[in-house]
């Protein structure tokens, strides 16, 4: 047993921590999409128009504050217009970057805008610039969100809608260094500011556009997307053509995404992938700083709109497929990026995990015959969702041991609403516990309730024949004088709730 200490002032509220930190990413990719929320309304898996019903309830315990969609990378090969209209006329097309298979286009534009309002989720479409055309995303933003009588508007009420939907966010394309088109960040810039000017604000629906962004810390392209938005600080300049710069950044054991095991991991692999996910918060920092020059009123929104572990496939499975274990290590590093999402809530304005169902780091696994399985990394998110709109509280770790030479031990983070507070705690170590004394200052606090996600190992992983290997639990903690003390278990993350008077 090892001891840390921390320190939070309940009565410090500091950023507003969107909800929209929580957001989530549903590509057509591997068993996303297809197979996985897509099941059509044929299926002998209960579905709603089409779309899974046991994955939609489970997702709504979550509070999904908004989904990416199309992509990714197959934003940027997706033509909206051939998702739209009776299933069995539209065209179909290759899937070029994930598996080379072939897409019917069954899940388009009505699916997708059908699926978010099941979730009770703001949608966050991606549009199509590297092989798309500024008309083309200009006339998806008039389809799904014009109002009264436009050629868009009479299509879409021709394919059976007649509303206009609420699109709050759109993406200007995707890595547009990489599979977005090979552009230097100079040349996108240009194309963003184009394509940014002609994605138009119909009738009540602003959208909040998205500039694709850097890789990991490459603040070239952070740089060279907020020089091209001119001066931020002068008063009479127009507002701002987009008014988010993306940056994406995967977790890895060190070397590098898509070479390493999700479940037979090495000690060495653990702590290796515990330092690349407290890393993001250098990267934000990074980010941060090259927007603060520009941006100081923080006009602008820095969005990760892609995160998360990215392993080997799972063995006997499609490896463009990118169907991957979730374990109690990806809880933790789930835990370790909303600690450094909420201290720097004030400039981080969304964040989606990469991606929601059978992709990546998943909420929830299924498969063909009905199972499904709700991850560790799934519980992380439910456990955190009192952040969802919440203050951040500043929390301060004043002394930690180390689970291993530079990865502290102890993580933590707070946040404030009304009279209720709620920490959040990780135990990095993967075999010692870890007893925590946390001053709580400025406020008399009583906890509500407390609760821990572990597992027999730092592997433990949920399974259609053991589906609560790994399971919220309640935890025993103590407030005495102010100080609360909670025992944590080695690889263990835990919230606290409180009560504030
Ligand atoms: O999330 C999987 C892929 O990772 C996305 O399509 C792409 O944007 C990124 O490289």
């Amino acid at each position: 047993m090892t001891t840390a200490r921390a320190v939070i002032d309940l009565d410090v509220p500091g950023d507003v921590i969107s909800r929209h930190l929580y957001g989530h990413f549903a590509e057509h990719l591997g068993r996303c999409i297809y197979g996985g929320f897509w099941v059509g309304e044929d299926s002998a898996i209960p579905n709603v128009r089409g779309i899974r019903s046991d994955v939609v309830e489970a997702l709504r315990a979550l509070g999904i504050p908004n989904l990416r969609w199309p992509g990714g990378c197959f934003a940027d090969e997706y033509h909206w217009r051939d998702g739209i209209g009776p299933r069995e006329n539209r065209p179909q097309m290759i899937n070029s970057h994930w598996g080379d298979v072939v897409e019917n286009n069954h899940f388009g534009t009505h699916e997708f805008m059908d699926l978010c309002e099941m979730l009770g989720a703001d949608a966050y479409v991606n549009g199509n610039v590297g092989s798309g055309t500024v008309r083309e995303m200009s006339e998806w933003v008039e389809y799904l969100t014009r109002d009264g009588d436009s050629p868009m508007a009479r299509l879409r009420r021709e394919n059976g809608r007649d509303e206009p939907w609420r699109v709050p966010f759109w993406g200007i394309g995707n890595e547009a260094w990489g599979c977005g088109g090979n552009m230097t960040a100079e040349q996108y810039a240009l194309e963003a500011r184009r394509y940014g000017t002609f994605c138009r604000n119909h009738g009540g629906n602003e959208l909040y556009r998205i500039a694709a962004g850097a890789s990991d810390d490459d603040i070239t392209w952070t740089r060279a997307l907020m020089e091209s938005l001119g001066c931020l600080t002068c008063g009479s300049q127009p507002a701002p053509v987009f008014q988010g710069v993306s940056f994406h950044y995967y977790t890895h054991a060190g070397a590098g995404i898509n070479t390493e095991p999700a479940v037979e991991f090495s000690t060495e692999q653990y702590y290796g992938t515990m330092r690349k996910a407290i890393d993001i918060e250098r990267v934000i920092r990074r980010h941060e700083a090259v927007m603060d020059s520009y941006d100081p009123d923080r006009k602008v929104g820095l969005i990760l709109d892609e995160w998360g572990t990215w392993w080997n496939v799972e063995a006997g499975t499609n490896p463009g497929f990118l169907f991957q274990q979730n374990t109690v290590r990806d809880a933790l590093v789930a835990a370790v990026h909303f600690d450094a999402f909420h201290r720097h809530a004030g400039r981080l304005k969304m964040a989606n995990i990469a991606q929601t169902l059978n992709v990546l780091q998943a909420m929830i696994l299924t498969d063909d015959d009905g199972a499904m399985v709700l991850t560790p990394t799934y519980h992380v998110f439910e456990m955190n969702r009192g952040h969802h709109d919440a203050t951040a509280l500043p929390a301060h770790v004043l002394e930690t041991p180390t689970a291993t030479d530079d990865v502290p031990a102890l993580s933590v983070s707070a946040s404030t609403t009304d009279d209720s507070a709620l920490v959040s705690l990780s135990n990095l170590s993967l075999d010692t516990p870890l007893d925590v004394r946390v001053d709580l200052r400025g406020r008399t606090a009583t906890v509500r309730r407390a609760r821990v996600l572990t597992g027999a190992d730092a592997a433990s992983h949920n399974t259609p024949e053991s589906p609560d290997a790994v399971a919220p639990a309640s935890l025993e903690t103590s407030i005495d004088a102010g100080v609360l003390t909670v025992s944590l278990p080695p690889h263990s993350f835990a919230t606290v709730e409180l009560d504030l008077a």
